[in-house]
């Protein structure tokens, strides 16, 4: 462990990290459970950024946390293989030492589930932040995920924490078609929705809970560098003005991830 800032409430911390556990859960995604103190505090919807050990790649990867298992100190990130940094992630193995920065981001308002029908929509990798933020909902919990074809990952784990309805780009499986399409043939309804994954579905989103007056909490993914709030890589428009750069932008690494829709322009 070494450097440590508090941010609006949150520890952030760089330290060791050690794998328990790395499989590859569908053809490119991998399972990764590591040990650290970073666990205590964690919350639904945060990330943690990861080293590469390559110093050739200078960045931290950020992956939103998974699953958190406090008392054996764990947290779960599930990650789709997708460049240099991610390559490396997935040879790692067990007893393994990583450097992590965590815990990054502000995370989904939980307390707002409270007796609430909440809708978790996720597309693709954006499926992982959701099964925490289920786990920690003091309500009824209804997904509806999207992915390419029948290679369902994380979909038990789903299904122990609330209904699942699914679609399927290649309509292999559940509805042919995107998650949108899957509320519609589903006739879904809901007071709160969480939603992660690829900007045109967070936009839909945004659509459909101004149309039909929902509550919705969007976690949005932008290219990061510093990861936390000082390079301004990653600003998004937002209707409030950020105290840090005076402007209407807003920071997803610090100020977010999880912003309320109806306060970003995406
Ligand atoms: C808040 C947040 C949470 C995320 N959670 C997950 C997750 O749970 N699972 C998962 O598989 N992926 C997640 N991502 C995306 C993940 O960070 C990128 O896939 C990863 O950084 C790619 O790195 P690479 O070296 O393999 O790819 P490269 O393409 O080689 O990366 C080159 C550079 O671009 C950056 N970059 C590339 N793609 C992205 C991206 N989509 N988002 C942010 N930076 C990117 C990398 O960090 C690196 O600095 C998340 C991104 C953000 C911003
Ligand atoms: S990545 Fe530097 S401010 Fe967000």
């Amino acid at each position: 462990m070494s450097q440590a800032e508090e941010t609006k409430g949150n520890l952030k911390k760089k330290e060791t990290a050690i794998v328990s556990l790395q499989r590859e859960i569908a053809p490119g995604i991998f399972d990764l459970w590591v040990k650290t103190d970073l666990a205590g505090n964690a919350k639904a919807g945060q990330f943690i950024s990861i080293y590469p050990k390559d110093k050739s790649t200078l960045l931290p990867r950020p992956i939103s946390i998974c699953e958190i298992d406090r008392m054996k100190q764990r947290i779960r990130l599930v990650y789709r293989v997708q460049g240099v940094g991610t390559m490396e992630f997935s040879r790692y193995q067990q007893g393994e030492e990583i450097s992590i920065l965590g815990n990054l981001g502000n995370g989904f308002p939980i307390d707002k589930t409270k007796g609430k029908k909440t809708l978790m929509i996720a597309g693709g990798i954006g499926i992982p932040p959701m099964l925490q933020a289920a786990k920690d909902t003091q309500g009824e919990v209804t997904f509806v995920v999207g992915y390419r074809d029948q290679n369902l990952f994380l979909l038990e784990d789903m299904k122990k924490y609330g209904t699942v309805f699914i679609a399927t780009e290649d309509g292999s499986v559940g509805t042919h078609g995107n998650v949108m399409d899957a509320m519609k043939e589903n006739e879904i309804k809901a007071d709160l929705i969480f939603s992660c994954g690829p900007l045109p579905m967070l936009k839909a989103i945004k659509q459909f809970a101004q149309e039909e007056e929902i509550e919705a909490y969007l976690s949005l993914e932008e290219k990061m560098a510093c990861g936390v709030g000082a390079c301004l890589g990653c600003v998004c428009k937002t209707k409030k003005v950020d105290h840090h750069s005076h402007v209407h932008n807003t920071r997803i690494c610090a100020d977010g991830p999880v912003f309320d829709a109806t306060e970003v322009e995406i």
